[in-house]
């Protein structure tokens, strides 16, 4: 399948770690993993988890606010606690006091606001009494017997538990398609087994024979429709479609403790860097345990909205821009191809110099402030373009100001050397 057009075209998707580890506030999963928790302290959290004030429909307009065109919750996560009333498996929301399935008004929501719905699912589930009873191929010696994740030494395989392990997840999966009819299933957790021991190829077909368009992340391997760089923009961006995901503060669901929130302005800049390099940013959020999004999280994401509506045209349903080296910041290129949207992050000064296109240009002009900027070009030598010196502009955005060059036809860029 080619990928679904929405998806490059969206920018920005919210991500959701949503779980019962926000009612201590502790890691998802990984507070028990890693020892913080015991097992029966970490799943006492299911005694406080009310989502007492879910309202999915607030989470949806915050979002659209964002100016996101789709959402991932996190439908199950390593821990195995699932957020619907699941027929498969014993951890889930009716052994909670929500009581209830909290996807079905999330995805509804989301539709409601033209919103795509998406679903994280870690393929591993670390208290699943079936999940640690085989060691993963892909290790070339067994080094994790963590009890989470393998069978102890001297404890043989169970291949037929791993089987049925299988099928419980494929149930639960199933289950997501066919009750919710999400655009995009978002999977992890894949590392702790080979790509055989997932049984991916069934699992990919009864996906698609439910949902073709279904999109898959690259943690069904080889089966992923896009990259999944983590918490960094990555300095040479992937090939084919690809999705940065990071936190707005430094932890993925709820820590009260955490307070290292990114700033408006850190925010706008790792947006406007991963989409001037051709990804998509999901932007990621922790709800307390009663499904209310923190006021330091709410204000970043309308603040990168208020960016966004500002510059839509520079946004939404662009391509990656010009490639290091032409300009001083990212950009991003019109569909068309025909007019270079340059972002300026700090005040230019005299001019802003434009390297090595070929193209005349028909006008200049400032997003949002609607500046007309004059430019002259430099001549240059043979086949080697003068710089464009664009004169820099009065009016500024507070934290990225945008550069719209409209070009004389497709842009046209000089990669050379010169003659050297
Ligand atoms: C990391 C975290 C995991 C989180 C994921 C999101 O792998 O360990 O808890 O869900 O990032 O990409």
């Amino acid at each position: 399948m080619p990928m679904q057009p929405w998806f490059p075209d969206a920018k920005l998707g919210i991500f959701l770690h949503y779980g019962i580890y926000a009612v201590k506030g502790v890691p998802e999963s990984w507070a028990m993993y890693q020892g913080q928790l015991s097992r029966e302290d970490y799943l006492a959290q299911l005694n406080g988890f009310t989502a007492a004030n879910y309202d999915p429909k607030a989470w949806a307009e915050l979002f659209a606010d964002a100016g996101a065109r789709y959402a991932v919750l996190t439908a199950r996560h390593h821990d195995g606690f699932a957020l619907w009333d699941t027929a498969f498996g014993d951890l889930n929301v009716r052994q909670t006091p929500a009581g209830r399935d909290l996807l079905q008004p999330y995805a509804d929501a989301l539709r409601e606001r033209d919103l795509k719905v998406g679903f994280y699912y870690s393929h591993s589930d670390w208290t699943h009494p079936l999940y640690a009873s085989v060691r993963n191929q892909g290790e070339a010696t067994w080094v994790n017997d963590n009890r989470f994740v393998g069978p102890p030494e001297g404890q043989p395989d169970d291949p037929a538990a791993w089987e049925k392990y299988l099928d419980y997840r494929d149930g639960q999966v199933g289950e997501l398609m066919d009750r919710y009819h999400p655009d995009l299933l978002w999977f992890d957790g894949e590392w702790e087994r080979s790509e055989a021991q997932w049984r991916l190829k069934p699992l990919a077909e009864r996906i698609l024979a439910a949902n073709p368009q279904t999109i898959l992340n690259a943690r069904m391997l080889s089966y992923g429709d896009y990259a999944t760089p983590e918490q960094g923009v990555p300095i040479l961006p992937p090939d084919g479609p690809w999705e940065l995901c990071l936190t707005v503060n430094d932890s993925w669901g709820f820590q009260g403790h955490d307070d290292n929130h990114k700033t408006v302005r850190q925010l706008v800049r790792y947006f406007v860097e991963t989409i001037g390099a051709g990804g998509n940013l999901l932007l990621d959020v922790g709800p307390r345990e009663d499904g209310t999004i923190t006021a330091p999280q709410a204000e970043r994401l309308r603040g990168l909205g208020a960016w966004i509506r500002r510059h839509s045209e520079a946004v939404y349903a662009t391509v990656a821009g010009l490639p290091a080296g032409h300009h001083y910041g990212p950009s991003t290129l019109s569909a068309d191809r025909e007019t270079l949207y340059l972002m300026c992050f700090d005040t230019p000064r005299e001019t802003i110099g434009l390297r090595g296109v070929r193209n005349q240009i028909r006008k200049i002009s400032v997003l949002g402030s609607g500046e007309e900027l004059s430019h002259h070009a430099d001549h240059g030598l043979h086949d080697v373009p003068g710089v464009k010196w664009i004169k820099a502009p009065t009016t500024e955005d507070a934290y990225a100001t945008v550069i719209a060059v409209e070009l004389d036809g497709e842009l046209d860029l000089y990669r050379g050397t010169g003659r050297v």
